[in-house]
């Protein structure tokens, strides 16, 4: 067991111990260290000018990502390498080709963001992407620019084509980082100090586990310990003073949970694969999951973010679960057993939520992994995001519809709403008057009358209940000319 985090920042090792452990990296990039090209705007990882690059050995090789430093906490990169803008080197110019390109294309003006777009189009030559208009444009997803105007941004990127730009960490002794990594990435880290306020103190503790086994063994033992997976729901509330946790266990080293496996049309996920992984698989396997993915967040987002914390978080508009729940996902919860054993047992997602924020997983239980039948090649399966912008918002309103067709009617029908209720929501109303039904848009332009009966939601900041109900009403007529007009059409001729 370890005292201290260890990780990179530059190609320059830092041990961090104690109550520093428990800072942003951000605050620890621009305050301790004095590295402030590295910005803060939102500290909600929602501008992107806090974009670094972090590094992880996976495969026993340094891969990088771009992530929001702003709600990436220490205990989250113990053996990491991170990247800032002050660590790209351009060599005898000075300034990187990426900040050449941004000042060639007249890409900054007040400047401010402009290290974020920086560090993103250097994670794109990381991975070492084409620079087309789209891949320029869904790479910086998450960054903002107040001043600009995003075309100039976007020929700065595009221009990257032409240079043969090695990747950016290139430039460090990568063997020695994977070595000091693997003497020390066995071992579990534990931080604890004392933090005293106004005449009480307290224990603060984190804890970084190695195995599951460790992991469920600390959640037995410490029932009321916040779980740090990506961290893109926490962080943001630490960010906001919204919670004050004295326990934390970041799941970081648990590379065992980053799984994605497909067997006999069944999909398991772990519970620690990132949401940019598993779409990159569902691209594959499962494109109309994959659709949603790509308008959820952003890329640094999906880089940390994972579909346990936001099946875990249990908000009534996290995008998965109009899918989870029309596929009829099942979710792996573990915990130790009193004699020291694994416990395991699988819970289908239609009876994980209890209400608002309140699930079936017990305080010594984890999510492990996520599993679901890929859907039947005569199965019909929608999902829909609306919110107010394309990228990077929240939801109003989300919907899985899925139908299992037969001799051109409905042999049995999924629907599940999101954003109308304190939990999402199946109709099952509406799922009975389906079946046996044709695809004809009166009957679904009838269902979604009862769709609407089914539903009582609220007004809130992003729309009122009047929108949501005639969303939940239109949704239906609109999932006919998207999916069954055409289908029709098909099997008439
Ligand atoms: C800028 C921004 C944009 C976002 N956009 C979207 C969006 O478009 N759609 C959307 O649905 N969400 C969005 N989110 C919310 C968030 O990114 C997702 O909910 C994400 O999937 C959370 O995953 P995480 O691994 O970061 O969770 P964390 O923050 O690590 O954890 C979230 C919760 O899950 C618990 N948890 C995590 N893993 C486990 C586990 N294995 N077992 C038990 N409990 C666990 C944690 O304790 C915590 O309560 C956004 C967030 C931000 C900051
Ligand atoms: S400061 Fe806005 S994303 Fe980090
Ligand atoms: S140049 Fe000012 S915010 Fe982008």
């Amino acid at each position: 067991m370890r005292d201290y985090l260890l990780f990179y920042v530059n190609g320059i090792r830092h041990q961090i111990s104690g109550t520093r452990g428990f800072q942003a990296l951000a605050d620890f990039l621009r305050g301790d260290l004095g590295l402030v090209g590295t910005k803060v705007v939102c500290a909600e990882g929602d501008c992107g000018s806090c974009t670094v690059l972090i590094g992880r050995v996976r495969n026993s090789v340094m891969c990088y990502e771009g992530i929001n430093s702003c709600i990436q906490y220490l205990y989250q990169l113990d053996c990491a390498h991170v990247i800032t803008v002050e660590g790209l080197n351009g060599g005898a110019e000075k300034i990187h080709p990426v900040q050449k390109a941004m000042v060639d294309a007249f890409g900054s003006q007040c400047g401010y963001c402009t290290p974020g777009f920086v560090m993103s189009l250097a994670a794109m030559l990381e991975t070492q992407e084409v620079m087309t208009r789209s891949s320029v444009q869904e790479g910086l997803t998450g960054n903002l620019c107040r001043c600009t105007g995003y075309e100039q941004i976007i020929d700065a990127g595009l221009s990257l084509n032409k240079k043969n730009i090695p990747k950016p960490s290139k430039r460090f002794n990568e063997d020695a980082m994977l070595a000091d990594f693997s003497e020390h990435v066995s071992q579990a880290v534990s931080c604890e100090y004392e933090e005293k306020w106004n005449g009480s103190s307290q224990k603060v503790q984190f804890y970084v586990p190695t195995t599951l086994a460790e992991a469920l063994e600390f959640k037995q033992q410490n029932q009321q310990v916040t779980i740090i997976a990506g961290g893109t729901d926490i962080s943001v509330q630490l960010n906001k003073e919204q919670i004050e946790p004295n326990c934390i266990m970041s799941l970081t080293h648990l590379t065992g949970l980053e799984s994605f496996e497909i067997n006999n049309k069944t999909i398991t996920v772990g519970a620690k694969l990132s949401w940019s992984k598993l779409a990159e698989h569902c691209q594959l396997h499962l494109p109309q999951f994959a659709e949603i993915i790509e308008i959820f967040a952003s890329r640094q987002i999906k880089n940390a973010a994972t579909l346990a914390g936001n099946i875990a978080n249990a908000s009534p508009i996290a995008d998965s679960l109009p899918f989870l729940y029309v596929i009829d996902a099942e979710i792996e919860l573990s915990r130790s057993q009193p004699d020291g054993s694994l416990g395991k047992r699988w819970v289908r997602i239609n009876q994980f939520y209890h209400g608002y924020k309140k699930t079936e997983m017990n305080a010594d239980e984890l999510i492990t992994k996520i599993r679901w039948n890929l859907p039947e090649t005569d199965d019909v399966l929608k999902l829909y995001k609306v919110s107010k912008r394309k990228d990077l918002d929240i939801s109003t309103f989300t919907a899985g519809i899925w139908l299992k067709l037969k001799k051109g009617k409905i042999q049995n029908a999924r629907l599940a709403y999101g954003g109308v209720g304190p939990v999402v929501l199946r109709l099952p109303e509406t799922e009975e008057y389906l079946l046996d039904k044709p695809l004809l848009p009166e009957i679904f332009q009838q269902a979604g009358k009862i769709a609407r009966n089914e539903i009582s939601p609220i007004s809130d900041v992003r729309s009122s209940s009047v929108y949501r109900s005639q969303l939940a009403e239109n949704i239906l007529l609109k999932f006919f000319h998207e999916c069954c007009d055409s289908r029709n059409k098909k099997e008439a001729a």
